[in-house]
């Protein structure tokens, strides 16, 4: 869920509407505010459905813009995305409003609780939020003090939340609680800003102060305090939104999508930009391990979640190849719950494009708790991921909107690439020739993917004739297999279309009986140039499918003349050694996905069910 306070001059609702607009991309299903107008009333307007529904609602009831409000927009959990689930929510007879993103886990209990001690109490939702709602408005009867009244409910909340709260005899106040579920505060003249994310706020303010866990703040036009949950004051550091708010903007393009892929040139050069140093790897960042830590670790574990974690299993193969130490790699959620062994000789790397996905935020909590070393890869200034971990490696792409990851997951493999070739630096077992080399095919990427994205209207034109296509396959082997699993997410997240993505040596052992007459498949296919390439496999691999109908859609280095026979069509890229390729390799799948999905005439930048960044487990 994406959550936005303000406090300042008479223009809530706007400021609130802006802020929604660019959090949009945190949950769609619902979007709601509540401000507090200049004659002291509280006001409350909530929509089922994507945000314009609620501006449109707006518009006709005139809403009068305050000094104060509160604005959600949600991904469900608790409850379906109907009018009477949608933040805000009520307490004190009406007089207080909250939103919150995450979730209550002990809900049901104080709701018991709640019901015993007060029989009468109405409901109108099925959310754990209402129950918090209630709870703080009781507070607020007996305390008179709002930062009070939310810090006797949090101390009894358990789960993840971030709450908002305000309330008509405390107007020009927002006061907001953080466990966990991520809140940063904007620091404005005369006014100060509360939200998920800077997104949030960035097109009034750069200054931003991120709140660490189990704080509680308190924000009026011209201070902003805040406390831990026990009501102490604790120190936070500002620190300045490196991007401007056009950044944030989809500029001429047709979707968020499309634009973000564009960039992806960009996003691998800013991110190797100050990191590479004649000839060697630069992380200053890693300084902060200390001397020999890397030298003496035993074992790396990749985390990460959905495109995150693809981009972990090129880390993996490139990381073993060449620092020449094992590594495994694990979705988040499933590594912390089944006692994985780790020790002080494991590093823990995990991958978040947000920084705040819950999944990926709790695994490296109980890393640090079990003593490994953590490192973090995120996109995103100030993330919890990157702050709960020893030290960060910031990829460089710029925010990222639309839901389904582009250009981060592109950025992220070059850090992790970087990452391996340190490594391999700090343990000697590459010379410094060889890094060099490969540091210098590193830096050549962006210009070679530039021209595969010459290829965008040749791919609009194939997307365009598969549109009642019900099952796309996709297969790839060794660095090509991640990206036949990015490409096949890529279509189930966008075009709703049923797709899975093989090992291409597997497809023998199972899945090869899914081909029939007609079948696309799109097989990533190796240089034949490249040193050690699997071209051959996996030109036998095309062959064996061919043979029982499938339709070939090869992505294939330009000039590969073996392929020619048995695809229907090829989209070519340019050479690149085996780990490198699949950063050319990729964007064609991302751009089939993406105008396959806009031929149905679905939301390619907020695809349904989803959310760009899932802050619960
Ligand atoms: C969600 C998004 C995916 C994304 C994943 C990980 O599921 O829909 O597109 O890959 O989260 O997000 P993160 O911010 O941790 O990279």
């Amino acid at each position: 869920c994406g959550i936005v306070g303000y406090v300042g001059s008479n223009k809530s609702v706007e400021v609130l509407l802006g802020g929604l607009r660019r959090l949009e991309y945190r949950g769609y299903d619902s979007a709601g505010i509540a401000v507090i107008d200049p004659e002291g009333e509280l006001h409350t307007r909530k929509r089922a459905g994507k945000l314009q529904v609620l501006i449109d609602d707006l518009d006709a009831a005139n809403i009068a813009n305050g000094s104060t409000g509160i604005g959600h927009t949600r991904w469900a959990t608790h409850g379906g995305p109907n009018d009477q689930n949608a933040h805000p929510h009520l307490g004190d007879d009406g007089k207080l409003a909250l939103i919150h993103n995450g979730i209550i886990e002990n809900f049901a209990e104080l709701k018991a609780e709640l019901v015993a001690a007060h029989p009468d109490t109405v409901f109108t939702s099925e959310t754990d939020t209402e129950v918090a709602a209630l709870l703080v408005g009781l507070e607020y009867q007996k305390t008179g003090d709002l930062a009070e009244a939310l810090r006797n409910v949090v101390a009894r909340l358990h789960g993840a939340f971030t709450l908002l709260v305000l309330h008509k005899d405390e107007p020009g106040v927002v006061v907001g609680a953080r466990r966990n579920s991520p809140l940063v505060i904007g620091l404005g003249d005369g006014e100060n800003f509360l939200g998920s994310d800077v997104a949030a706020f960035v097109e009034h303010t750069r200054r931003a102060v991120a709140i660490g866990q189990d704080q509680i703040v308190t924000i009026t036009s011209d201070a902003v305090r805040v406390t831990d949950f026990d009501g102490l004051p604790v120190e936070s550091q500002e620190f300045e939104i490196t991007w401007d708010a056009s950044a944030a903007e989809k500029g001429g393009w047709s979707s968020f999508m499309a634009k973000e892929i564009s960039e992806e040139p960009e996003a691998i050069s800013k991110t190797l930009l100050g990191r590479i140093v004649d000839g060697a790897v630069r992380l200053s960042e890693l300084d902060v391990l200390g001397e020999g830590a890397l030298a003496n670790i035993d074992r790396v574990v990749i985390l990460g979640c959905g495109t995150a974690s693809y981009s972990g299993m090129l880390g993996k193969y490139a990381i073993e190849k060449w620092a020449r130490i094992p590594v495994d790699v694990e979705l988040s959620h499933e590594f912390r719950y089944r006692d994985p062994v780790i020790n002080d000789r494991t590093l823990v790397v995990s991958i978040s494009q947000s920084g705040e996905t819950m999944d990926t935020l709790m695994a490296v909590k109980y890393a640090v708790a079990a003593g490994a070393k953590t490192l973090s890869i995120c996109n995103t200034q100030g993330a919890t991921i990157a702050r709960e971990s020893d030290a960060a490696i910031y990829t460089h792409a710029g925010p990222e909107v639309a839901v389904a990851s582009t250009k981060a997951f592109v950025a992220q493999v070059a850090a992790l690439y970087l990452f391996g070739l340190h490594l391999a630096q700090v343990r000697g077992t590459l010379s410094p020739e060889e890094i060099s080399g490969l540091l210098g095919e590193l830096q050549a990427l962006p210009d070679q993917l530039a021209t595969v994205l010459e290829q965008h209207d040749a791919i609009t034109q194939l997307a365009g004739w598969m549109t009642d296509t019900r099952s796309v396959l996709f297969l790839g082997r060794h660095a090509g297999y991640p990206v036949a699993l990015e490409g096949a997410l890529k279509l189930k997240e966008l075009a709703y279309i049923h797709a899975e993505g093989f090992a291409a040596g597997e497809l023998k052992h199972g899945p090869i009986a899914l081909i029939e007459p007609g079948q696309p498949v799109f097989v990533i296919v190796p240089s034949p140039r490249a040193k050690d390439s699997l071209h051959k496999k996996v030109v036998s691999n095309i062959q064996e499918i061919r043979a029982r109908g499938a339709r070939i859609l090869a992505i294939a280095e330009q000039g590969d003349a073996a392929v020619l026979p048995y695809a229907d069509l090829v989209i070519p890229i340019p050479l690149a050694s085996t780990l490198f390729e699949p950063l050319l390799a990729v964007a064609p799948l991302q751009i089939f996905a993406m105008e396959l999905a806009a031929a149905k005439g679905l939301d390619v930048d907020q695809p349904r069910n989803l959310a760009k960044s899932v802050t619960v487990e």
